[in-house]
C-alpha cells in the first residue's frame, strides 16, 4: 500500500520521501509506534543506563538556579521515544525532592501510549501536546535527544560543475532517482562556500526543517536553556571534500544499512546533524549560544562519576553502560552537546557545569 501511495505522488523529492517514510500517519516508521531500544532498530543514550538522564538532570537544576527557581519552571522534551530520559529525570530528582510538570511534544498516539506506561508513576506531572505550537507560553528547560538527526534532509549530488537535487519516481515497486539542477537558495547558500572543492559524484544532506522547531519554541519559550544531544559535525566537517557519500544512515534491527529505499517505512532514516545551522537559528530567534562539546566531556563535566555512585549498583554491566555513555567508543565522541539560552544569567553569560572541562563553541563559528 505504501509503494502504491509512493508511485501516486511521484516524482518527489528525497525530503518528502523521508518525511513520509518516517512520519505518514498509516506507514511512517515513527508514526507506527517505533520506539529505539533492545527491541527495536537502535539503541540511544537513555536506553543504555538511567545514570544519562539523571546527570541531565542536574543541568535542569542548574537551569532552575539561573531562573532564579522560577515558580513556573517546566521541563520540555520533544523526540520522546520510549519515554526513559524522561523517567530517570523525574526520577532523579524526585529523590532530590523536586517535582516540576514536564511537557513531551509528541505528535504520535502509538508513541505517547508507549510513554505513557514508562512514564506510569508520574503521569500527575506529565502533559503531552501534539506540536510546538499547542504548547502554553513556558519558563524552564528544553532537552531533546537526537531529534534533530530524524529531520527529513534533502539529499545533493555534484555533477560537473553543477549540484542537483535528487527527486524519487517509484513506479512497479522499483525506485530510480533522477537529477533536477538545485534551484532552491536556502540550500544553496547552506553549501555554496565548500562545493566547489567537491569531487565528481559528491552526494550530501541538507536540512531545513530544525527552522520550523527554533522558530515554535521562540515563540513558546519566555526564558530557559535549550539542550540539544546529537550526533553531527560542526558545517565544514560536515561538508568536508572527503566525506563525499553524505552521512545518511539507516537503521533495521540493530544493522545499519545505507539503502534508504530498503522496507519503505520499516526502517529508520537519520541523517547527522548540521550543528553550525542550529547555532545560526538560535541567533536567528533570539538565543544565546552557550556551549558546544561532546557528550563524554559534556557528562564528565556535570558529574556524571558521582551520580553513577549515587544511583547504580556498580556492577559490571553498569560500568560497561557508563563506559558507553562517556569514552570516545562508545557514544562519548559521536554524540555532541550545544546548549544555548534565552534570557538567562541577568545581563552576564553564565559558566554552565557542563563545559567546565572543555567548551568548543569557536567550531560552530
Ligand atoms: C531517534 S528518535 C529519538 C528518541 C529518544 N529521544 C531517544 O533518545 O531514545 C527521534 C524522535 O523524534 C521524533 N520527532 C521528529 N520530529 C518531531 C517533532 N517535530 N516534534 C516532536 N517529535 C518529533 C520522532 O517521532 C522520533 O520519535
Amino acid at each position: 500500500m505504501f509503494l502504491q501511495l509512493l508511485e501516486a505522488l511521484s516524482p518527489l523529492t528525497f525530503e518528502t520521501y523521508m518525511e513520509l517514510a518516517l512520519y505518514h500517519p498509516d506507514y511512517g516508521y515513527y508514526a507506527r509506534g517505533n520506539v529505539p531500544g533492545k527491541a527495536g532498530d537502535f539503541i540511544t543514550s537513555p536506553c543504555v543506563h538511567k545514570v544519562f538522564g539523571a546527570t541531565l538532570a542536574l543541568q535542569v537544576l542548574e537551569a532552575y538556579e539561573l531562573l532564579n527557581r522560577s515558580k513556573n519552571f517546566v521541563i520540555l522534551e520533544a523526540g520522546a521515544g520510549a519515554g526513559y530520559l524522561a523517567l530517570d529525570i523525574l526520577e532523579y530528582l524526585s529523590l532530590k525532592g523536586f517535582h516540576f510538570p514536564y511537557y513531551i511534544v509528541e505528535p504520535f498516539s502509538a508513541l505517547r501510549a508507549f510513554q505513557e506506561q514508562t512514564l506510569s508513576r508520574y503521569l500527575s506531572q506529565v502533559n503531552w501536546f501534539k506540536s510546538f505550537e499547542e504548547l502554553p507560553l513556558f519558563e524552564g528547560i528544553f532537552i531533546c535527544n537526537e531529534l534533530f538527526d530524524a529531520l527529513p534532509v534533502h539529499l545533493i549530488e555534484k555533477k560537473g560543475e553543477d549540484l542537483f537535487e535528487i527527486w524519487l519516481e517509484f513506479k512497479e515497486k522499483e525506485v530510480t532517482e533522477k537529477f533536477e539542477k538545485l534551484t532552491d537558495p536556502e540550500i544553496l547558500k547552506r553549501v555554496y562556500p565548500y562545493f566547489p572543492r567537491w569531487p565528481e559524484g559528491y552526494r550530501t544532506e541538507v536540512c531545513l526543517r530544525a527552522e520550523e522547531i527554533y522558530k515554535a519554541l521562540s515563540q513558546k519559550m519566555k526564558r530557559g536553556l535549550i539542550v540539544i544531544i546529537d550526533y553531527g559535525y560542526p558545517r565544514a566537517d560536515y561538508y568536508h571534500p572527503g566525506r563525499s557519500r553524505g552521512t545518511l544512515l539507516c537503521y533495521y534491527r540493530h544493522r545499519v544499512c545505507d539503502n534508504p529505499y530498503f522496507k519503505p517505512g520499516h526502517i529508520d532514516i537519520t541523517a547527522h546533524v548540521d550543528f553550525t545551522y542550529l547555532r545560526e537559528l538560535a541567533e536567528k530567534y533570539g538565543f544565546l549560544n552557550l556551549g558546544f562539546t561532546q557528550q563524554g566531556p559534556y557528562l564528565a563535566s556535570l558529574g556524571i562519576d558521582q551520580v553513577f555512585l549515587e544511583i547504580s549498583d556498580n556492577s559490571f554491566k553498569d560500568k560497561e553502560a557508563l563506559k558507553m555513555l562517556v569514552f570516545p567508543e562508545g557514544f562519548g565522541h559521536s554524540h555532541w552537546v550545544l546548549v544555548q539560552g534565552r534570557f538567562i544569567g541577568l545581563g552576564s553569560i553564565p559558566k554552565l557545569s557542563g563545559f567546565r572541562f572543555s567548551n568548543r563553541l569557536k567550531l560552530l563559528y
